[in-house]
């Protein structure tokens, strides 16, 4: 599964008319880094890495992890000259494990891997903020091909921050993807300590 998500990834990536992933910051991420003490920032499954420059841009130290070597280029490539630093590193996360009480602030947009998000909160800090935010399954959803089991279930992200985390927001909302009407959640939490 991962070396068909890498090939499709790295032609979407190829293709430098691909602007999907270059729009601006994940909006929770917009209100949320500046609650941060610390400027260690981690960015999972960054793409080109629209979150990871926004938080570069404002002196974080990024690792930006993805799949796709094509993307991290391109990432790298639009990094140079920014305040902060990013590090990028292919990376599997299918099994992956980020390394435990390491960062102050972590993202994932538009990218669903389950078993990863305890992991994440693990990686974070006391004290440090995650945000959150990908598509849901829901029956207004005007995109109807995506794959089920990579759509959020309603209040999904809640339920992975029972204990031991603030929920600071959680929002379903509706966005244009491609000119549909498709619906998303957006979480953000900080860790207890
Ligand atoms: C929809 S893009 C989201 C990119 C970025 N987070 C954003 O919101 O702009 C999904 C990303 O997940 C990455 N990805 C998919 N499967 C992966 C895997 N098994 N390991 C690492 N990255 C993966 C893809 O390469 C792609 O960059």
């Amino acid at each position: 599964m991962a070396e068909s998500d890498r090939k499709k990834w790295d032609a979407k990536y190829s293709d430098t008319n691909h602007q999907i992933e270059h729009g601006e910051a994940s909006y929770m991420l917009k209100q949320y880094h500046g609650q941060v003490t610390g400027k260690r920032a981690l960015d999972v499954a960054c793409g080109t890495g629209r979150n990871a420059l926004f938080l570069a841009a404002l002196g974080f130290h990024v690792d930006a992890l993805d799949i796709s070597s094509v993307g991290l280029k391109r990432l790298a490539e639009a990094a140079v000259g920014l305040s902060g630093q990013v590090d990028t590193r292919v990376v599997d996360l299918d099994g992956f494990s980020p390394p435990v009480e390491t960062y102050d602030l972590i993202v994932v947009t538009n990218y669903l891997n389950r078993p990863l998000i305890p992991k994440l909160g693990a990686s974070l800090l006391a004290g440090g903020i995650l945000v959150m935010d990908t598509f849901m399954l829901d029956q207004r959803n005007e995109v109807t091909h995506y794959n089920p089991d990579y759509l959020l279930k309603k209040s999904e992200f809640t339920e992975y921050f029972q204990t031991g985390y603030q929920i600071l927001k959680f929002e379903e909302y509706c966005v244009k993807n491609s000119g549909c009407g498709m619906w998303k959640q957006a979480i953000a939490v900080r860790k207890l300590g």
